[in-house]
């Protein structure tokens, strides 16, 4: 028998280093993002000689480099500070993670000391922990919180860490919200937005040269010589220029194009499989969008993909076998049930149906011919099988 091995350690033809594609690779250098990286360290500088920076609001459409940069950023802050010795940490902390005040408070303390169990503590316990850990050291921190518009009630969060300064003699703390939601500045209330926004960056879209150059650096690290053609690499850059200049998409497009020129044997990444993978991503980011949704708008998504896959339904008029919104509410309703969750009422349920055709997922129409008046039928729009591996996992 063959050594076992040999099967399952992949070996890649056209990949050196496929990871260097993935969204968690950390790129040594970030072109195009020079100015912006000058910018955030300047704002933090005066930490290091004992000063608090001002607080910093981050904002861009998504895949404009806030996370990269800022981790960067941070993580030059700490090797700095312990060159020199200067009681100084940059903390990041991943809002879509850690949703609420709690949550981030308890990451915070975990963050500083990695002994520290504090589950089951109230809020306000947790905080002073976080406090009293600070000030025994001296320590002086910035607190990135990434992706702050999924954190639950972020205005309490932010008012309260702004506020630990009042307590605090020896230390601070200063605080750097990253969103790529337009509306979330507008939804704090006038007082935390000014507390929050004192700086404010904002990370334009990259375009389609600059996107080009980003790839052709990460395909150097991700493939063998030659394994891409030039003409694939200013596609995958020209369709993510399109895609509202997000570097994830275009760095997505290379990768998913790489295994599928790997799978064929091809010699080369080549246009076509850029263009292949286009539809592979466009699948990916929905699904990825489906995991995100609330709670609520999932639970109906599982009850539809599942009356669909049970091949449940009501006969129309021309025969089809459909899902109308009535049955699909009382299917919902026992669903939340079982997953110990109150089901909303029949308004707040249409609601999340219009919400969820408007995001594509699924299509709702009036049901017509040989239904009451305002019947509606719902088709899914996505996979139901996929669909349902997708929600499941998040509930
Ligand atoms: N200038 C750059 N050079 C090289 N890679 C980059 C650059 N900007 C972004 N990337 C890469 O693109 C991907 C997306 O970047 P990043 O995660 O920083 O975006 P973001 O602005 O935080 O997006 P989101 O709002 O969706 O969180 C990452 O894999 C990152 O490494
Ligand atoms: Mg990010």
């Amino acid at each position: 028998m063959a050594n076992v091995f040999e099967e399952v350690v992949k070996e890649y033809h056209l990949f050196k280093n496929r990871d260097a594609l993935s969204p968690h690779y950390i790129p040594p250098e970030l072109p195009f993002r020079e100015e912006e990286i000058r910018l955030l360290s300047q704002k933090l500088a005066p930490i290091l000689s004992g000063k608090k920076p001002e607080n910093i609001f981050i904002y861009g459409k998504t895949g404009t480099g806030k996370t990269a940069v800022t981790k960067k950023v941070l993580s030059d802050l700490n090797e700095y500070a312990k060159k020199k010795n200067i009681p100084v940490l940059g903390l990041y902390v991943n809002g879509r993670l850690h949703d609420s005040e709690h949550k981030v408070l308890l990451k915070l303390v975990r963050l500083l000391d990695p002994t520290q169990d504090l589950l089951g503590y109230s809020t306000s316990a947790v905080y002073d922990r976080f406090l009293e850990f600070l000030e025994s050291g001296g320590i002086r921190v910035v607190i990135a919180i990434d992706e702050i518009d999924m954190v639950k009630r972020a205005s309490d969060l932010i008012y309260r860490l702004n506020r630990s300064n009042d307590e605090l003699s020896r230390s601070s703390v200063s605080l750097i919200g990253i969103s790529n939601n337009p509306t979330f500045k507008d939804r704090l209330d006038a007082r935390t937005r000014s507390t929050l926004c004192e700086v404010e960056l904002v990370f334009k879209p990259y375009n389609a040269e600059q996107l080009r150059v980003i790839l052709e650096e990460r395909a150097k690290e991700a493939f063998k010589e030659g394994a891409v053609s030039d003409d694939a690499i200013s596609l995958a850059a020209a369709l993510a220029a399109k895609h509202s200049g997000d570097a994830r998409y275009a760095l997505l497009l290379l990768l998913r194009a790489g295994d599928i020129a790997e799978e064929e044997g091809a010699e080369r990444v080549e246009r076509k499989h850029v263009e292949e993978a286009r539809r592979l991503v466009e699948e990916d980011i929905v699904y990825e969008m489906i995991a995100t949704l609330p709670e609520q708008h999932r639970l109906v998504l599982l009850a539809l993909s599942t009356l669909r896959l049970k091949g449940k339904g009501v006969s129309s008029f021309s025969g089809e076998n459909v899902i109308t919104s009535g049955l699909l509410y009382s299917y919902y309703t026992k669903i939340a049930e079982e997953y110990g969750v109150s089901p909303v009422s029949d308004r707040w349920f249409r609601e999340y149906l219009n919400e969820l055709d408007t995001y594509g997922i699924i299509s709702v129409k009036v049901a017509g011919k040989g239904f009451r008046g305002n019947t509606r039928i719902v088709e899914l729009n996505v996979d139901p099988r996929r669909l349902l591996q997708v929600v499941k996992k998040t509930l």
